[in-house]
């Protein structure tokens, strides 16, 4: 009998970054709140997860991140008023929100690293395959982003993360595999054995252009790894850092997904995705489009 291969049904978000990049607007509000067109950016991961088949949510908070807390509660004050004015598409919207998900929260103290903040979540994960989503990585695509890992990460039972091509210095933003192609049936050239990873590492030194993205499925010996390794790049506890370390005894594998992604944490590309996604509104697009068009660019 095929040997089955567990399931993932948990996917954590770490969102106790401090959100510099952002400031001032994040100075008293979660990186992770701020919207793209009317939507949180965390909502848009959380979507993604849930369109992937992965309900059950587990975000990785620190201070001052209350109001991830309360947009993903009931507010019944909110869904009161709506009823009464009998806004029922507005209540629906803010309804499904607190209904899709099953979601916990786990504390990260100090702002140590992403590796560090995946290991936050080791209890609540226990000894099961989850996902990792980093919500500054919008995804734009048919097929959800993080399901064309799970569909990798069914075949294999190893843990698969997501590719990009970055050309150019900005490599150096990134951690960066280094990783041979693999022939699977369905996946169209797009899959990667990694053989090692570097977080960060200057453009000159990239093993390769194929940068990691914020989309991970990965089995519970990353714990072990994340608990043996050293504060990498920047000083911090990084994710990249384990994964090297659980190659020593796993397979890894890199895809290189199909769709488009923005990095909502920079500014200019939180401006990229925002137009991109008012453009794509049924309620707004035509309107947002004539009124682009006006600029004398
Ligand atoms: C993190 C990871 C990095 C990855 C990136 C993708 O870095 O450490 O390996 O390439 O996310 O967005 P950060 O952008 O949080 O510095």
């Amino acid at each position: 009998m095929k040997w089955m291969v567990p399931k993932v049904r948990k996917a954590v978000f770490p969102a106790a970054g401090l959100g510099t990049r952002f400031l001032p607007a994040t100075k008293a509000q979660p990186k992770e709140m701020l919207p793209l067109v009317d939507k949180p950016l965390i909502q848009y991961g959380v979507e993604e997860s849930v369109h992937s088949g992965i309900s059950n949510i587990i975000i990785v908070t620190g201070r001052g991140k209350s109001a991830i807390e309360d947009h993903f509660d009931v507010n019944f004050e909110l869904e009161h008023l709506l009823e009464t004015r009998g806004k029922r598409e507005l209540l629906t919207n803010v309804r499904n929100i607190s209904e899709m998900i099953d979601v916990s929260y786990v504390r990260q103290k100090e702002a140590l690293g992403l590796g560090h903040a995946v290991l936050r979540a080791k209890e609540i994960v226990g000894h099961e395959p989850f996902a990792v989503v980093l919500s500054d990585d919008v995804i734009d695509s048919e097929t959800p982003c993080l399901r064309q890992l799970l569909d990798i990460y069914e075949f294999f039972g190893a843990s698969v993360l997501a590719l990009m091509e970055v050309n150019g210095p900005e490599i150096s933003s990134y951690g960066v595999v280094d990783a041979d192609p693999v022939s699977h049936s369905s996946a169209g050239g797009r899959l990667y054995r990694i053989h090692n990873l570097v977080e960060k590492p200057k453009a000159s030194e990239a093993p390769s252009n194929l940068a990691i993205i914020g989309r991970y499925v990965l089995t519970p010996e990353i714990f072990t790894s994340i608990e043996a390794i050293q504060p990498g790049s920047g000083g911090e506890i990084q994710l990249t850092d384990a994964l090297r370390h659980l190659l020593r005894n796993r397979p890894l594998y890199g895809f290189k997904f199909e769709g488009s992604r923005f990095d909502a944490g920079d500014k200019l590309g939180f401006l990229k995705a925002t137009v991109e996604f008012a453009l794509r509104r049924h309620d707004l697009g035509k309107d947002f489009r004539e009124y682009l068009k006006t600029l004398k660019l």
